[in-house]
């Protein structure tokens, strides 16, 4: 089968939001607030895409046509993106008080958001896991090559992966 029509390409999507993440929580580390909010937003658009992905085409196709999959519930996933959004949200306002800090109060909240961080990318890999150990394998054995055509081409985190890839921006 073509890689092309493989759902484990979303699998590269997962490792591109990790790097852009980790990128993010480099600058924050060196205290350069700009580059740490500039990476978080591209970090967070592309991760709230890949979501919203998985919310509205495969996860539905998944839904209907399987289920008692051990650790593969759709509750758990939509339960795992709302615990996701939520993060999402609350470093996205810590960032922003973040610029209200100076010197060592400001090294302080820095390492107290790190230190967030560093649970919800615990979570992450936890539900990135899960996606790929039920989600991506069951949808590659119940959809047809022209369903996965479809699909994938419809995922706009995977283009969005793709021309980063061709901008040679990896996560810089
Ligand atoms: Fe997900
Ligand atoms: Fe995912």
């Amino acid at each position: 089968m073509s890689n092309d029509l493989s759902f484990l390409q979303l699998t590269k999507v997962h490792q591109w939001l990790d790097e852009l993440f980790l990128a993010h929580r480099t600058a924050l580390l060196g205290l350069d607030l700009s580059q740490a909010k500039l990476l978080f937003d591209r970090y967070e658009t592309n991760l709230l895409l890949h979501m919203k992905d998985e919310e509205e085409s495969l996860i539905p196709i998944y839904g209907a046509r399987i289920s008692d999959v051990p650790g593969g519930a759709v509750e758990l996933f939509i339960a795992e993106h709302k615990k996701i959004r939520k993060f999402l949200a609350e470093f996205y306002q810590a960032l922003r008080e973040l610029r209200n800090n100076k010197g060592l109060a400001l090294k302080h909240k820095a390492i107290e958001l790190l230190d967030r961080e560093g649970m919800y990318a615990g979570l992450l890999q936890h539900h990135h896991a899960r996606e790929q150990n039920a989600l991506y394998p069951w949808l590659e054995l119940i959809t047809s090559v022209e369903e996965r055509a479809n699909l994938l081409a419809g995922c706009s985190s995977l283009s969005a992966y793709k021309a980063s890839l061709d901008a040679g921006q990896g996560a810089k």
